[in-house]
């Protein structure tokens, strides 16, 4: 008869080279099976000594109690082992994410970009909080001009520089003019400036940021069909072949002459009529753009350019504006560009 040490580590060795679940059950049955090793020696009990078989019982029971602990553990590891080998099986196939998008004005950005960069027009970055000479002195208008009217300003609360002026937040694009100007020193300039601005508006066809690309180009002997070439050629290539564009009169302190930029309506095709009833986007026929002229000689002086030997002509025109336009996207309220509804944004 095996000593109760003996047993255990026999039932020991035994366990260790188990791997699994089913030979473990087969292991335990053999040890804590009715018929099993323990039971067996307790039939064995009528040949031991009355003095001795108390303790030869309580050995027993606690050899019992071991080795269903040590089953019992065993257990664990084997079904924690078997759980890990199902979450690394290979030949399953992945799981599917959902696939993120753009925000439709990055996409209107990069679109924008890739046209300019077609014909020549570098694209430059300025600063986003800029001092008021760049946005207003460098573009002809003194500090007291009612013209700063109609590019309402955040101001910084911040120190001011002292020959610059306030700090501002850019309300337009064209703070990038006298910039690009000084950056090169003298022309050929052909860039474009698409960047955020801000003026305190929130409604359907204003938010408070929003996105300008503004085109400068300066050489010799630069004119006004230069600029009248190139906004047909942006027209046509992000709205569509069949668009017409037309430049109006009308009045920047920075350009002279200047234009508001209209083109033809994508639902009348400029006729203004629908079924001969008038269009109800564009009831003439034209919308808007955005502004346009050639660059007033103050503001190629005020570049260090001299007006006498250079000429030439900017725009700057809404991204947001652009977009909304663009046939087939079917935007009425600006205000959901920026809302951050998931819903609004998955569409593009
Ligand atoms: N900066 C003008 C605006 O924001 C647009 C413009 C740019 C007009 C360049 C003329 C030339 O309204």
């Amino acid at each position: 008869m095996k000593s109760a040490k003996e047993l255990l580590q026999h039932f020991q060795k035994q366990l260790a080279a188990i791997t699994s679940l089913n030979t473990l059950e087969e292991l335990k049955i053999e040890y804590l099976g009715r018929n099993g090793r323990i039971n067996q020696q307790l039939k064995n009990i009528t040949q031991i000594d009355p003095s001795e078989r108390r303790e030869f019982g309580q050995e027993l029971n606690t050899l019992k109690e071991q080795i269903t602990q040590e089953i019992e553990l065993k257990r664990k590891k084997l079904l924690q082992i078997e759980s890990t080998k199902q979450t690394i099986d290979t030949t399953l196939p992945a799981k599917s994410y959902p696939k993120g998008s753009l925000h439709l004005v990055t996409y209107a950005i990069e679109e924008i970009s890739h046209i300019f960069e077609k014909i020549g027009f570098i694209r430059m970055s300025y600063p986003e909080v800029e001092w008021e000479f760049f946005s207003f002195e460098a573009l002809n208008m003194p500090s007291d001009h009612p013209a700063r009217d109609d590019f309402e300003t955040f101001f910084m609360d911040y120190e001011p520089h002292k020959e610059h002026g306030k700090m501002v937040l850019t309300p337009h694009t064209s703070s990038g003019q006298n910039r690009e100007m000084r950056r090169l020193g003298k022309p050929p300039i052909r860039m474009i400036n698409i960047a955020k601005t801000y003026r305190p508006n929130w409604d359907a066809s204003h938010v408070p940021m929003f996105h300008q690309f503004e085109g400068l180009c300066v050489d010799k002997r630069i004119n006004i069909t230069h600029l009248k070439g190139t906004i047909d050629y942006f027209a046509k290539q992000f709205f569509g072949e069949e668009r017409e564009t037309r430049l109006r009169p009308f009045h920047f302190q920075f350009t002279e002459p200047s234009f508001e930029v209209d083109i033809t309506c994508d639902i009348c095709q400029g006729t203004g009529k629908v079924n001969g009833e008038k269009c109800r986007l564009c009831k003439q026929g034209w919308l808007e753009l955005g502004g346009t002229g050639m660059v007033h000689p103050n503001v190629l002086k005020a570049g260090g350019i001299d007006p006498d030997e250079y000429t030439g002509w900017a725009f700057g025109f809404g991204v947001e504006r652009v977009m909304m336009m663009k046939p087939g996207i079917g935007l009425n309220n600006m205000r959901l560009l920026y809302d951050g509804d998931i819903r609004v944004l998955e569409q593009f």
